[in-house]
């Protein structure tokens, strides 16, 4: 049984049911396999079975327990790094292809929605993009230029966001956009999925791809899917060593959901340009969603303000991200009631503000992934399956080439080198002391990493004071991972794998739970070296 011990519970969890299968027993054949039940993989899934191919789904979890469940699911053309920047890195035809490419994943998800007759909430909204309080009148004038060269519709410098209780000065709005609950619309795709023909497994771990005709994907219970193609959307690739995670990096960014009353906030999205941002959206309630009994039914809706992000394994303040960011909202929504959800997601930051969709580099031209998805994974996750399915029934597809992940953006090599850089320092650990000298010192239901010998051990002592000691020694490429108490997870600061409090693998690249002191001691797993991982591509020492 695959749990996650972090405490966090998203509104889409607790106001959605998804279907979820069961694992893999024996051996099958497929005609694609796809290894990862988030939005990427099922969309995937969903649009080849349309084509009548043949597809296995593979989940190490449940359906949608990744970053899908932790999404605030703004559908959204509007992408992240801002047209501005974007037409920098890429130039004007490129990133109109950017703009057009997510509000046809937009319009996709619309129709798919509509046809399966799935009650996802998918509703049409404006977004506004607002200034940040020390901000020059010339970053949004810039922006709407870039955007509107970009060929977004309609967008326009408006006077005022419009909602009443703070003055927001001037922003850009943008018709046309979306949002959606992401989990009942998961749901009506695992429903459509398996109508069609496919199969999807839960706590069904990938141990290992191999590609060639045909391919293979190893399982960690031992059953192997053989298939023509594989299709990794595990969100960051667990089929490549350092190649992709060297183009992308890991941030946590966080959400609180707030009771409204209901129309008090206009059904809107709405960002800011602070660094980070902030994103916020309303989600509205149907009578049968009352959790605790103290707010009426029909009355409330949850308003969803996320933000506060900063790189993974880098921040020893995660709790306090959550106050920064209820003080942010109760000063401009005074309507809040009551915060009743908190929680933490990974996006992958690709360097150049778009996301890698395509062959795995250095890979056989059969195995494909989907990454770096940045804070569009929900219209970037779509995408990945349009697509996918072009490469895989061999059609062109026009976005291939942006999307590419071999591409080389070489005005984004400043960021690409100081990201880098970045991780590399990450490794000093090995050289530090551990956070407490002594497991002794640790409190119930806590977490540290401290020294032992030459390595580190993640230790963490549950509420009834029993210990739990595993290698602190991320088995990508070695870093140290670190306590992150809000989570109650060890998160590795150099490319964001992330693991329970029991040392289990919560989170990719990272394919393998933190070694067992046991089994280091046995010698039946051998420390991660410091520097390991010359193999630039699948990692076949499983
Ligand atoms: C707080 C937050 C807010 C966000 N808000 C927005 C938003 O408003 N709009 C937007 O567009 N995007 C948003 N995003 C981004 C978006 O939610 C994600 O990018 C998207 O959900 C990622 O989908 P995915 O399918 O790629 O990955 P995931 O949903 O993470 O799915 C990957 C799946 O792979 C599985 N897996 C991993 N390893 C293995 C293995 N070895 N074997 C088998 N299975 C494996 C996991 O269990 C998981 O189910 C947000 C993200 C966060 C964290
Ligand atoms: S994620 Fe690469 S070493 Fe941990």
């Amino acid at each position: 049984m695959y749990t996650h011990a972090i405490r966090r519970n998203s509104l889409w969890t607790a106001t959605a049911t998804v279907p979820q299968p069961g694992p893999l027993s024996a051996d099958i054949q497929a005609d694609v396999c796809v290894v990862g039940a988030g939005i990427a993989g099922l969309t995937t899934a969903y649009l080849l079975g349309r084509e009548g191919k043949q597809v296995a789904v593979v989940d190490a979890g449940p359906v949608a327990g990744g970053n899908t469940q932790y999404s605030t699911a703004h559908l959204t053309a509007v992408l992240e790094r801002r047209y501005a920047d974007l037409e920098r890195l890429h130039g004007p035809k490129r990133v109109r292809a950017a703009a057009a490419s997510h509000a046809a994943a937009i319009d996709c998800i619309e129709g798919i929605a509509r046809f399966e007759r799935i009650h996802c909430d998918f509703t049409r909204v404006e977004g506004y993009l607002f200034g940040a309080p020390d901000d020059s009148d010339d970053v949004l004038d810039d922006e709407l230029e870039a955007a509107i060269r970009a060929g977004l519709w309609g967008v326009e410098k408006v006077a005022q966001a419009p909602w009443d209780a703070v003055t927001t000065g001037p922003a850009l709005r943008f018709p046309g956009q979306a949002q959606f609950h992401p989990l009942r619309y998961v749901a009506g795709l695992v429903r459509a999925i398996q109508r069609d023909g496919g199969r999807i497994f839960t706590e069904t771990r990938a141990t290992a791809i191999e590609g060639g005709y045909p391919a293979h994907v190893y399982t960690g219970a031992g059953p192997v899917v053989t298939a023509d193609h594989v299709v990794v959307a595990t969100n960051t690739p667990i089929d490549d060593r350092f190649v992709m995670h060297s183009k992308q990096a890991p941030y946590l960014s966080y959400v609180i959901g707030a009771l409204v009353p209901r129309g008090s906030v206009p059904r809107a999205l709405f960002w800011d340009t602070e660094e980070p941002y902030h994103y916020v959206r309303v989600q509205p309630l149907s009578p049968s969603h009352v959790w605790q009994g103290d707010e009426a039914p029909g009355t409330h809706e949850v308003l969803l303000i996320g933000g506060e992000d900063h790189k993974t394994g880098q921040v020893d303040d995660q709790g306090d991200r959550y106050d920064r960011l209820e003080a942010w909202a109760r000063e401009r929504f005074p309507m809040i009631d009551a915060v009743r959800f908190r929680w933490t997601g990974q996006v992958m930051e690709s360097m150049d503000g778009l996301g890698f969709i395509g062959t795995n580099p250095l890979d056989s031209p059969n195995v494909f992934i989907a990454t770096g998805d940045s804070g569009n994974g929900m219209t970037q996750g779509t995408l990945a399956g349009m697509i996918l399915t072009d490469l895989i029934a061999g059609r062109d597809n026009d976005w291939a080439k942006l999307y590419d992940p071999s591409r080389r953006t070489f005005k984004a090599a400043g960021t690409f080198v100081r990201e880098n850089l970045n991780v590399l320092q990450q490794y000093r650990d090995w050289f530090t002391p551990g956070d407490i000298a002594s497991v002794k010192e640790l409190a119930p239901d806590t977490g540290a990493v401290i020294r032992s010998g030459i390595s580190k051990l993640a230790v963490y002592r549950d509420a009834r004071g029993n210990l739990h000691q595993r290698s602190a020694v991320c088995p990508h490429l070695g870093a140290i991972v670190r306590w992150n108490q809000a989570d109650r997870t060890f998160d590795c600061p150099c490319y964001g794998s992330r693991f329970d409090c029991y040392g289990r693998v919560i989170n990719g690249p990272a394919s393998r739970d933190l070694a067992r002191v046991w089994e280091l001691e046995a010698g039946l797993r051998r420390p991660e070296p410091m520097f390991s991982g010359t193999g630039l591509t699948t990692d076949t020492s499983w």
